[in-house]
């Protein structure tokens, strides 16, 4: 296999060091989400998305499937296409459009990026077996720290997608500017497909999601969900010689009306002193002091709209599960 190119240094261990004192040492306490995704995360991730509360993977691989060939229908004259992907992991929703655009004739080549390398040589792993056509060329990358470059295929309309209600896990600024820059050499026409998830009903419009539907997809019965935040606590342990005792802290999702976010934090059982071999100091937890550790945000159709246009696409069309509780997001560049 194709070593895969590195565009920065996210998996040092100087950055994780860096992340962490600085996460720690913030009040309230936080630590970046791309933490999430080593070895171990990774996996435990793909098991969330198989999870019957999650309903969020199983809703965009449906629509995906259901849309594909309306949304790979070429709108213009360009033959072939080139899908860029943030944040692919492991790319198997993906397969649906695809295979959709496999279908429609057009020559495709796909650049997935992701943070995993894992994930990303099971990517190409599959993908490769499916469509040996294939032009494929996975990133290991960071986004949010790395503006990534695009290939230039004068003849190829470009889709840039990003599913997995991922730009959700940013700060709205910085969403916009990571589809910014992404899109910073997209022509008119070309294509951005985004997946958000839907926000909670409210006065019983466009969904009868309840906020308790949202809070069980982020805390499930067989603790998948839990295991993944605490890995974090472990990675710490593998990585900087902290001494976290994981039974001390307790895996909550919280929903924050005011942000309109699910909120993924680790508590504190008790007072404790947690010492970091590698940063050469403790941190001190208060009983019941969390470490904020994601925000998933949930969107209204306005909200999402709102989005597309602020990276510079008017929006073509969306298309929704028949409860209105997912979405998938169609703009053209303008
Ligand atoms: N993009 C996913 C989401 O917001 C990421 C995610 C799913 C996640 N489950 C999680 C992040 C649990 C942290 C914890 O739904």
């Amino acid at each position: 296999m194709r070593e895969l190119r590195v565009i920065d240094e996210t998996e040092s261990g100087d950055a994780v060091a860096e992340a962490v004192r600085e996460g720690l040492l913030a009040y309230p306490k936080t630590l970046p989400p791309w933490l999430f995704y080593d070895e171990q995360g990774s996996a435990l991730f793909e098991q969330i998305t198989a999870l019957p509360e999650y309903y969020l993977t199983r809703m965009e691989r449906e629509l995906l499937h259901r849309h594909g060939r309306e949304i790979a229908a070429g709108r213009d004259e360009w033959r072939r296409m080139s899908v860029v992907e943030l944040g692919a992991g492991s790319a198997q929703k993906t397969a649906w459009l695809l295979r959709a655009l496999d279908a429609e004739g057009r020559g495709i080549s796909y650049l997935p990026m992701d943070i995993s390398a894992t994930a990303l040589r099971e990517a190409e792993e599959q993908l490769g077996r499916e469509f040996p056509q294939l032009r494929l060329r996975p990133v290991l990358t960071d986004f949010m720290r790395e503006r990534p470059t695009l290939p230039i295929d004068a003849e190829a309309q470009r889709l840039l997608l990003w599913l997995g209600s991922s730009a959700g896990n940013f700060e709205m600024e910085d969403a916009v500017k990571i589809l910014r820059d992404a899109s910073a050499e997209m022509r008119e026409g070309d294509l951005l497909l985004l997946g958000l998830d839907g926000a909670p009903e409210a006065n019983g419009r466009e969904t009868d999601k309840k906020i308790s539907d949202l809070l069980r997809a982020y805390d499930d019965a067989a603790g998948v969900t839990a295991a993944f935040n605490r890995n974090l606590l472990k990675r710490m342990g593998r990585e900087l010689g902290a001494e976290f005792c994981v039974e001390q802290f307790e895996h909550e999702a919280r929903w924050n009306g005011r942000t309109s976010c699910v909120e993924m934090h680790l508590v504190s059982k008790i007072a404790q002193s947690v010492f970091v071999r590698e940063l050469e100091r403790s941190f001190d937890f208060q009983a019941g002091e969390s470490i904020h550790t994601e925000n998933s945000r949930k969107f209204t159709r306005d909200e999402a709209r709102a989005l597309v246009a602020a990276a510079g696409f008017s929006t073509v069309k969306s298309w929704h599960d028949p409860d209105g509780w997912y979405g998938l997001y169609l703009g053209q560049r303008v």
